[in-house]
C-alpha cells in the first residue's frame, strides 16, 4: 500500500545569523504513516516536529532526503492537495469571521463556492462556533482561534490531515472534541499525522506514535505495545528523554 506519508532520510538544517550557524533540526527522519492511521509526533519542545511538518507543507525546504504524501513528491502542488494543514500558531485577518475566513482558504484550494457554504456550516456546528460564525475573528478567544483553524485544515475534505499541535490552547471540552473530530476523520478512511504533547489524548488516540529528540527519530511503534512495555505513554518518553544523548545549545544537533 502506498503510504500516506513518507519521509526518507529526511533532514534540515537551517542557517542563521550573520555568520550563517549551522543548526541541525532534524536528522536523517525515515517514518511512514500508512493510510487510515492515527499518527501521533511526539518530542521535547525543539525536536524537530514542526520543521518536519512544516517540510511536509511545501513550507520549509529540507536539506536532504525524500519526502512523499500518497507516493507523490511533497513539493508537487497535487500532493498537497490532499492535505489539510492546522499550523502550531495558524494566523489569519483578525478583522474577517470565521465564515469569511473559511470561504477565503476555501477559494484558494478552488473548493466550489457552494461547497465552502456547506461544509463552513457543518464545521462550525461542529466545534460549536455556529453561533459566532459572523463575530470577527478579533473577538474570538484562543481556543476559539484555534478551532477556526481546525476548521480550515479540514474543509477541503481532505485524506490526509496533518495537524501541529491541535490541542494547545483548548480547555478539556475543547480537547475531548478535537479527540471526537479526529476519529471522525479516521471513521471516514482519513489518514492523521499530528504532534502533540498532550501525552494523555496521544495514548487514548493514536494507532502509533513516534518519538524524536533532538531532531533525530528515538522510538517508533505501536501505542499499545509502548503502554504494554512502560505502563503508559507518558513514562515511554520520559525513559525515551533519559535515555537519549544530550543537544549541543550551540548547534541543537545531538552532542558527539
Ligand atoms: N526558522 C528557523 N531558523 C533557525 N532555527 C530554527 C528555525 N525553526 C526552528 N529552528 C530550530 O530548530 C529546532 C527544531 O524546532 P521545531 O520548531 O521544529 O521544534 P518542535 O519540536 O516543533 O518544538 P515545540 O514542541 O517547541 O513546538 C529548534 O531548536 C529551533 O530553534
Ligand atoms: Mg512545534
Amino acid at each position: 500500500m502506498i503510504p500516506a506519508v513518507e519521509f526518507v532520510g529526511t533532514g534540515k538544517v537551517y542557517r542563521t545569523g550573520f555568520f550563517m550557524r549551522r543548526i541541525e533540526a532534524l536528522r536523517d527522519l525515515t517514518l511512514r504513516v500508512e493510510p487510515g492511521e492515527i499518527f501521533g509526533f511526539i518530542g521535547p519542545n525543539g525536536a524537530g516536529k514542526t520543521t518536519t511538518i512544516k517540510i511536509l507543507a511545501g513550507l520549509h525546504e529540507s536539506t536532504s532526503g525524500e519526502a512523499r504524501i500518497f507516493g507523490v513528491d511533497h513539493r508537487d502542488p497535487k500532493a498537497r492537495s490532499r492535505m489539510g494543514f492546522l499550523p502550531e500558531r495558524p494566523y489569519f485577518y483578525l478583522h474577517l469571521t470565521a465564515r469569511e475566513v473559511l470561504r477565503f482558504y476555501g477559494q484558494l484550494s478552488l473548493v466550489p463556492d457552494d461547497v465552502i457554504a456547506r461544509r463552513t456550516g457543518e464545521l462550525l456546528e461542529r466545534v460549536e462556533l455556529s453561533r459566532f460564525a459572523d463575530v470577527p475573528l478579533r473577538k474570538y478567544s484562543k481556543g476559539m482561534l484555534q478551532r477556526v483553524g481546525l476548521c480550515q485544515a479540514l474543509l477541503h475534505d481532505p485524506d490526509l490531515v496533518v495537524l501541529d499541535e491541535p490541542m494547545s490552547g483548548l480547555d478539556p471540552m475543547g480537547r475531548a472534541l478535537v479527540s471526537s473530530l479526529i476519529r471522525e476523520e479516521q471513521e471516514a478512511g482519513r489518514t492523521v499525522f499530528f504532534s502533540s504533547h498532550i501525552l494523555h489524548d496521544v495514548e487514548t488516540l493514536c494507532d502509533r506514535v513516534a518519538i524524536i529528540i533532538g531532531g533525530q527519530l528515538r522510538a517508533l511503534g505501536a501505542v499499545e505495545a509502548l503502554v504494554a512495555e512502560h505502563g503508559n505513554l507518558e513514562e515511554a518518553f520520559l525513559s525515551e528523554v533519559d535515555r537519549s544523548t544530550p543537544v549541543d545549545p550551540k548547534t541543537l544537533g545531538v552532542m558527539a
